[in-house]
């Protein structure tokens, strides 16, 4: 399947949208791809938040796919849902998008990733998740 598509997701809002400087790319001149991966985390992170209602940290990269190059002055969207969660956990599935050529035609998918984030407390410790609350989780997924 092609990674181009015509347009970024309908009716969602991206957690996070940025675009890398040149201080961001490795030594052939592209996007390093640790620097994806701390944004990939931050977008993660906070959809996992809210839902913990504070603290967390992130135990577990469970999967990463960097499908498309990314290049310097791309602006990239990031799209974080929640997928699972568990008695501590919360498992965030994130895609990132990249519109090409300053904004003109090209939307490219290139990263993919699934992330597990624990809510911990202030002795750093799992805690469990409080129950949902519908005020506070707007915009999440309602069954989880
Ligand atoms: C996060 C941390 C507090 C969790 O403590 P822990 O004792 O390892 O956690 P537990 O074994 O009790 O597991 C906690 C939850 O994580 C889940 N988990 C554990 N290992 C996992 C893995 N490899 N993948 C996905 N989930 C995992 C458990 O299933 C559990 O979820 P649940 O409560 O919803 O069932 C601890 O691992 C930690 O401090 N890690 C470092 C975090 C960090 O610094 N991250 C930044 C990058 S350096």
């Amino acid at each position: 399947m092609s990674s181009t598509v015509s347009q970024l997701p309908p009716g969602k809002a991206p957690q996070l949208r940025v675009m890398p400087m040149p201080s961001d790319a490795n030594v052939y001149g592209d996007v390093f791809g640790g620097w994806i991966m701390a944004q990939v985390d931050i977008a993660g992170s906070l959809p996992a938040t809210r839902r913990a209602n504070g603290r967390v940290a992130t135990i577990a990269v469970n999967s990463f796919l960097f499908k498309n190059p990314v290049f310097v002055g791309d602006l990239l969207s990031f799209y974080a849902d929640i997928v699972k969660v568990g008695n501590t956990s919360i498992t965030v599935n994130v895609e990132v998008y990249a519109e090409r050529n300053r904004l003109q035609t090209e939307i490219v998918k290139v990263t993919e990733a699934t992330l597990t984030y624990v809510a911990t407390d202030e002795n750093r410790k799992p805690r469990p998740l409080p129950p949902l609350d519908p005020s506070r989780e707007a915009g999440l997924n309602p069954v989880l």
